[in-house]
Order: C-alpha cells, then sequence, then structure tokens
C-alpha cells in the first residue's frame, strides 16, 4: 500500500528480468558443480555440463554489467573508499538501507563472487588431477605444470566460492532480520523499495 511507503522512498523496478534469471540460474548450476565435483569419475561429465552452464552465464553477465540496464552495470556499483566507510557506518542502524541497486558492501561481495567463479571455471578447463579421468576440456593445451597448478587451484577455490556463498546468505538473512529490509523478493519480482534522490 503506497501510505505504508515512507516519504522518499518510491516502488520502483530495479531488477530487469535477464539479471534475475541469471542469479537464479547461477545460484543453481553453482550448487550443482560443487555438489557434482565431489563424485569422481562417474557423474564428472554432468559437472562439466553444468561448469560449461556457468561459463555461459559468467559471459552473460560480463556482457550484462557493460550494455545491461542501468542498475545491473558494475559502473553503477563501483564505489569509493568514502561511499563505502559511510555506507558501513549506516550498517548498525536498523532500518532499511532502500539502495538503488547493490549497495557499496554489497557490491564488494557481487564482484568477489563474479571474480572467484571465473577463476574457478578458468581452472577447471586446464585442470588434469593425473587420474586419466577427470581431465579438463582443455588440460592438453597446455603443459603438466600449468595442468597441475589448475587442479590445486580449482580444489582451493572452491573453499573460497563456499565461504563466499555462506556469507552472501548470512547478509540476506541480516538485512531481513536486522534492518528488516526483504531483498529477496525484489531479486524474483524485480521490484524494489528505493530511497529517491534529493532534487
Ligand atoms: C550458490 C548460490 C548463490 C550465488 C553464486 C549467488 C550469486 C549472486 C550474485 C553474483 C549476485 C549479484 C547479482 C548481479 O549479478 O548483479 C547476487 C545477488 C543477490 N543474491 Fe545471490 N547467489 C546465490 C544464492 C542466493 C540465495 C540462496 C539467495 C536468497 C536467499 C540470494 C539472494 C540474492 C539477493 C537478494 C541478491 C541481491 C542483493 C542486493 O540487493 O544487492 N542469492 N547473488
Ligand atoms: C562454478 C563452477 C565450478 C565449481 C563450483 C566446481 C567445483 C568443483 C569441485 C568441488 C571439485 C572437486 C574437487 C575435489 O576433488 O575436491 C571439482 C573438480 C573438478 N572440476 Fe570443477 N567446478 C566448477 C567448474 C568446472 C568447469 C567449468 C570445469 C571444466 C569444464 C571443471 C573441471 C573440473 C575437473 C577436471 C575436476 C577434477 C579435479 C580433481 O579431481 O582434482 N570444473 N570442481
Amino acid at each position: 500500500m503506497s501510505d505504508q511507503i515512507p516519504e522518499g522512498v518510491k516502488r520502483v523496478k530495479l531488477w530487469d528480468i535477464g539479471l534475475r534469471l541469471f542469479h537464479w540460474s547461477l545460484a543453481i548450476c553453482v550448487c550443482a558443480a560443487w555438489y557434482l565435483g565431489q563424485f569422481g569419475p562417474n557423474i564428472m561429465t554432468l559437472h562439466f555440463y553444468v561448469g560449461y552452464t556457468v561459463i555461459a552465464l559468467l559471459v552473460f553477465r560480463v556482457v550484462w554489467g557493460l550494455v545491461g540496464p542501468a542498475p545491473a552495470r558494475f559502473s553503477h556499483f563501483i564505489y569509493g573508499p568514502a561511499t563505502t566507510a559511510r555506507y558501513v557506518a549506516t550498517l548498525k542502524d536498523r532500518k532499511p538501507s532502500y539502495w538503488p541497486g547493490h549497495n557499496p558492501v554489497g557490491a564488494l561481495s557481487v564482484f568477489a563472487l563474479l571474480a572467484a567463479l571465473i577463476i574457478q571455471v578458468s581452472t577447471g578447463l586446464f585442470a588434469d588431477p593425473d587420474d586419466y579421468i577427470n581431465v579438463g576440456p582443455l588440460a592438453d593445451m597446455v603443459s603438466s605444470e600449468t595442468n597441475r597448478t589448475a587442479t590445486w587451484v580449482h580444489n582451493r577455490v572452491k573453499w573460497l566460492i563456499l565461504v563466499l556463498v555462506l556469507l552472501h546468505i548470512a547478509a540476506i538473512v541480516f538485512y531481513k532480520r536486522y534492518k528488516g529490509e526483504n531483498l529477496v523478493t525484489p531479486m524474483i519480482t524485480g521490484w524494489k523499495l528505493v530511497r529517491q534522490p534529493k532534487d
């Protein structure tokens, strides 16, 4: 109801359909890739197919970050240290941020997640754990030293991804429970309550 919306705040269509489909597909595929990675040879083919889907999603996200609608563009959520510090100071306030996009702290986690996933898919392509089975599709193109490094990195960055995803979900719960701001529904419907710039 519009009379429940605080002054200076407006309900706007923030997240476009492309970004929302990207997000939920990515969440499903990253969990699937992580899970399927555990099972060795038999299910590794499925791990690769899901991994290729993650590659396609990341390519889409990079293109969308350059040419997509404003809230999805990388330039829209790159903030300087001063803005980030000011935002951090407001985190303790028990009220919604009504931020018109990814807030400065959320933006850092978005970049960290995307970077970790790019490293994970790139190293997966060149990984060869010397078992002649779980060999990345491009492993033959590089030296065995590079194969080993790629495998090592792939098997470490999986933990980084796990930690980042758990932090991501903890942040969403913090916003809901502590600050009383629901960020999940906007990622489903696209509509979010955002603060309007003062004119
Ligand atoms: C493996 C699991 C997940 C991954 C890899 C992931 C990744 C991401 C990424 C990359 C973004 C930034 C979107 C963009 O590209 O601009 C994002 C945003 C978001 N994610 Fe996830 N996500 C995952 C799971 C979840 C889950 C389970 C939830 C809900 C409980 C969730 C809720 C959100 C919300 C609400 C945002 C927008 C935050 C904001 O308003 O700034 N995500 N996620
Ligand atoms: C977000 C995407 C991905 C995630 C989360 C992920 C995760 C994992 C995990 C958890 C493992 C098991 C590591 C272990 O033995 O403990 C694994 C192994 C492996 N993955 Fe991925 N992976 C992803 C993408 C890819 C892609 C795109 C490829 C290549 C097409 C790939 C190729 C491999 C290979 C060759 C192994 C075997 C390495 C070994 O046995 O040491 N992965 N991955």
